[in-house]
């Protein structure tokens, strides 16, 4: 050990300036480093590049900000929780705000789904999710439940778990080995396009959990997970009828329905969940980002009550009855912020005004199409997917980021696709300056 730490004394080390010691997270590194494009603070509606210059958040951050960048309200909440309780392990101890945020989200969620169970991020809650049907069906003695069904395109998160249930080919190209089970039904995304909210057919794609059900045995399957609108693969809106039948054929067979809200929870479908604005309850969500107004980590799973009583009464009476848990569950701080977002949400009337908006900004978000070069556009509530054809507009999705921050437009890209996801505050005008700065970027007239 001493002869390897003095072999070290003489190696210079290989990074050399500040931006050489980060490794970041779903970025072409080498070529970010090229011609870094960062922010240096937030207000409002506003992220500020290290030059002062003003780029609007069309994308609220990463789904995560709708109530707008800089709260003074958040951040009194966070400050004060450090200085009263800044940490306590949700093992064996607990605090009372962690409580109330319990109760706060339960009175937002659907009837019934009303046990949370509190992570720190929308991966967390997934794996969370998974592990927890594990348990119950283990619990009700059907351990045999172990396969789990997801769909092509989904983007669960980055755990393992995750990971393996999620169906964009890139993310699950290098780490293919885990052992998972996850079988996937197909997207649904069908041939037709520029189709504003949702596509009237496809509704029997969901029985390609019907045809699971018929080779695997239903008795082997675990749960179904979907989001409820696949965000982060482009925006694809489930087919008329498409989430009820899922619905069905998870009832019929015993199969747990898991829908992972963590982009569509708080608002962004014009209801506090996707799940109330589709009319489809499942047996758990999935929630993170928007939780805390994207200020401090946090997420959770909702729990069907059904669910709790069968892990609490199958359980010895001093024994815990679930096995799983993460050293910042209900972190304090964490639970300060959600309940100053959650205030902030209630008292602006938040959900509904993204409802009211929607209307227009989809009629914005559509008004692209007109545009030559853009393939397809979808969207929902205040969530919108345009698709480019590199070929024509001459440039790729990396590329239209880049150069709509050039113009003042900060915009999530997937592949060739822009998500458009505006925080709740936007007026009009701003919905304006996305789709026109989009325009004028597409087609060169910047
Ligand atoms: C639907 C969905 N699930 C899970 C995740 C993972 O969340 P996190 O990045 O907080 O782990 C994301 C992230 O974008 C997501 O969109």
């Amino acid at each position: 050990m001493t002869k390897y730490i003095e072999e070290l004394k003489g190696v210079e080390p290989f990074a050399t300036t500040a931006m050489d010691h980060q490794w970041l997270p779903f970025t072409p590194n080498r070529d970010f480093l090229q011609d870094p494009r960062m922010f240096a603070g937030a207000r409002g509606l506003y992220y500020y590049g290290p030059d002062g210059k003003a780029i609007l958040d069309g994308s609220s951050g990463l789904f995560t900000t709708p109530a707008g960048h800089g709260r003074v309200e958040i951040a009194d909440a966070v400050r004060n929780q450090i200085l009263e309780l800044d940490f306590t392990s949700s093992f064996l101890r607990s605090h009372e705000k962690s409580f109330t945020v319990a109760s706060r989200l339960a009175q937002l969620l659907p009837r019934g789904l009303d046990t949370l169970f509190f992570v720190s991020s929308g991966s967390e809650a997934i794996d969370t999710a998974m592990k927890l049907a594990l348990a119950y069906h283990r619990a009700r003695g059907e351990a045999s439940r172990a396969l789990f069904v997801s769909r092509e395109r989904s983007f669960h998160g980055v755990n393992v778990g995750g990971s393996m249930l999620g169906g964009i080919a890139n993310n699950r190209r290098s780490f293919q080995a885990s052992g998972v089970p996850v079988v996937h039904m197909r997207h649904t995304y069908t041939a037709d396009r520029f189709i504003p909210g949702q596509p009237k057919t496809g509704v029997d794609l969901a029985d390609d959990l019907l045809r699971f059900v018929e080779l695997y045995g239903a008795e082997n399957i675990a749960a179904c997970f979907v989001e409820p609108i696949a965000g982060s693969t482009g925006v694809l809106v489930p087919p008329v009828g498409y989430l009820d039948r899922l619905r069905d054929i998870c009832t019929q067979y015993g199969i747990l329905l898991v829908f992972d809200e963590v982009i569509c929870g708080f608002g962004r479908t014009g209801k506090p969940f996707a799940a109330q604005s589709f009319g489809v309850t499942p047996d758990m969500i999935t929630m993170a980002k928007a939780i805390t107004n994207g200020n401090i980590p946090m997420g959770a799973v909702a729990i069907d009550r059904g669910i709790h009583a069968t892990m609490m009464d199958r359980a010895a009476q001093h024994a815990i009855e679930f096995f799983h848990g993460y050293t910042w569950s209900g972190h304090p701080v964490a639970c300060a912020a959600a309940l100053a977002t959650l205030d902030i949400y209630q008292s602006e009337n938040l959900f509904t005004r993204a409802e009211e908006l929607s209307g227009y900004f989809l009629k914005g978000a559509f008004g692209l199409a007109e545009v030559r070069g853009v393939s397809d556009v979808r969207g929902y509530g205040m969530l919108a997917g345009v698709d480019i054809d590199p070929a024509i507009v001459g440039m790729n999705g990396y590329e239209l980021q880049k150069r709509l921050y050039d113009h003042g437009l900060h915009i999530k890209t997937t592949g060739n696709t822009a998500i458009l996801a505006p925080p709740f505050i936007v007026e009009k005008k701003d919905l304006d300056f996305i789709v026109d700065t989009i325009r004028a970027v597409l087609t060169g007239t910047a």
